[in-house]
């Protein structure tokens, strides 16, 4: 049974525009918490904010988890004007996250936009990731120091304004036929998802993807979060906030 949590902010920054990066304190999280999980947020009472908001883990040590997110609509709006030393009423850690396999010796870390935050603690529990980060443009580049001090970090923009010129999926492409991957690890808009399952299972390479999908509950009560699975019969679908946020690529359509 999940808890919820009431947690102190120790750190609050706008890294990007509408871009906050939020770090809070609870140690039974900070514990608990694995790569791809999520928090669900209390956003507030007003009418329009009586969900919680699914916001994906981006980092968790000690006593502290941190989140990125953006602002875009009312409850995150309501989350963009905390500041340190306010508290949130955070459930969590939720779903089900990433899973490192010891036998995969090149892996492959591909976010795009806000879905990089995700992939942070993923890659800190990689051995020597490589790690591709596609955003819009020069001003939506975020966190690509801290990625760079873990593995070998390419950052593309779709505009050309910064780094590689294109999509990170054409960096990966090249990777997958020169033989550089063993596994892909992926979280991003849903183009970005369709294009790396394609190109992995190509190869015969293995691929884990993290979905978004808008949520109710977050604990598996509510269906309003399934996705389609390759399963038939009964099992056609799945609950992403309980079954994944993260499945394995092989495991779902990624139709609608
Ligand atoms: Fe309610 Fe997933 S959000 S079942």
């Amino acid at each position: 049974m999940k808890t919820t949590h009431i947690c102190e902010i120790v750190s609050f920054d706008e890294i990007a525009q509408d871009i906050f990066d939020v770090t809070v304190k609870c140690e039974a999280m900070a514990k608990e918490a694995k790569p791809g999980q999520f928090l669900h947020i209390d956003c507030g009472d007003a009418a329009d904010n009586l969900l919680r908001r699914p916001i994906s883990i981006c980092d968790a040590y000690e006593d502290k988890v941190r989140f990125i997110f953006e602002k875009k609509g009312s409850g995150t709006d309501y989350l963009s004007k905390k500041k340190v030393g306010d508290t949130l009423d955070i459930l969590g850690p939720l779903g089900n996250g990433f899973s490192v396999l010891p036998e995969s010796k090149k892996p492959v870390i591909i976010g795009g936009g806000i879905g990089v935050f995700p992939l942070y603690m993923l890659s800190k529990k990689l051995d020597n990731p490589t790690i591709l980060l596609g955003f819009r443009n020069k001003s939506r580049v975020c966190m690509e120091e801290e990625f760079s001090k873990i593995g070998q970090t390419t950052v593309a923009t779709d505009d050309g304004s910064y780094g590689y010129d294109g999509y990170a999926v054409n960096i990966l492409e090249k990777m997958l036929k020169n033989g550089e991957c063993d596994i892909v690890y992926s979280c991003g808009p849903m183009p970005m998802l369709r294009a790396v399952k394609t190109m992995a299972e190509s190869h015969g390479v293995k691929c884990q993807l993290s979905l978004e999908q808008r949520m109710g509950c977050g604990i598996g009560a509510c269906l309003v979060c399934t996705c389609e699975t390759t399963s038939t019969g009964t099992h056609k679908h799945k609950r992403v906030c309980k079954n994944g946020p993260v499945f394995w690529s092989s495991e779902v359509t990624l139709n609608g």
